[in-house]
């Protein structure tokens, strides 16, 4: 296979220091003999002591967020150096939560990508329609400008991962079907061919968002496009094993 899986939690503004690491020592035996990459975005705040306790385990810490700027007055964002710091392998950059509560642009998203990956951090964006956007038939357009505008610049996208993101599925307990996420999915792989190069497209991993959960993880990741999963409530409880152990 030349896409290996890779499964990331997205713990959004839950856990404390306390309840995280101990959910992460109770996960690590569990994920441990993983075919996929782990990983858990967690709190900026929660960085330090996440990291510390996934020492030794196959669970890469990373972050819900990061901003272009290499320092400087930009109260309440975090650099690419200041993540460095603690290793951090990965940051969500331009999820739907972001971009509907906090005014987040494609262009922003696409100044996060590109410092993320001067700096080695591989940025997961996120892409997705709404309902309305479903409904009005215009889910294809909506992406279109999502990877265009977000992934521009970008020299070497087998380095991006993506996530496709219905933002009816996201922290609604709404999926989409199999079929809907398949089709989707295959359709962000043939735009990013068409904006870069389909060899390229062939090595991008790309994860479903949206209620995946224990029971419908086995699905979607039968799918032949679906290369993953950025899981929301589920990768706050053990569940996030079950699913990190989708081929067993
Ligand atoms: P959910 O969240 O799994 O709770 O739907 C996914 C996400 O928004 O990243």
């Amino acid at each position: 296979m030349i896409r290996k899986p890779f499964i990331a939690g997205n713990w959004k503004m839950n856990m404390t220091a306390e309840s995280g690491a101990k959910l992460i020592k109770e996960l690590a035996p569990l994920v441990a003999n993983a075919n996929c990459d782990v990983a858990l975005c967690v709190p900026a705040i929660l960085i330090p002591a996440m990291t510390e306790a996934a020492k030794g385990t196959n669970i890469a810490i990373g972050a819900e967020n990061v901003h272009w700027a290499e320092s400087g007055a930009y109260t309440g964002e975090i650099s690419c150096a200041q993540l460095k710091e603690y290793g951090v392998k990965y940051a969500i950059i331009g999820h739907s939560e972001r971009r509907q509560y906090f005014g987040e642009t494609d262009e922003g998203v696409n100044k996060r990508t590109l410092a993320a990956l001067a700096n080695g951090i591989t940025p997961i964006v996120c892409v997705g329609e709404t309902l309305a956007e479903r409904e009005g038939g215009v889910t294809e357009k909506v992406l279109d400008k999502q990877l265009a505008d977000g992934l521009k610049g970008v020299e070497d996208v087998a380095k991006v991962v993506i996530a496709y993101e219905p933002v009816w599925a996201s922290g609604t307990g709404r999926t989409a079907t199999d079929a809907q996420a398949q089709e989707t999915i295959a359709y962000i792989r043939k735009k990013i061919g068409q904006l870069f190069c389909p060899k390229c497209a062939e090595k991008v991993i790309i994860q479903y968002g949206g209620s995946m959960n224990a029971g419908n993880c086995k699905g979607l990741m039968a799918q032949p496009d679906i290369d993953g999963g950025l899981i929301g409530g589920a990768s706050l409880k053990l569940d996030f094993a079950t699913i990190v152990n989708f081929d067993k």
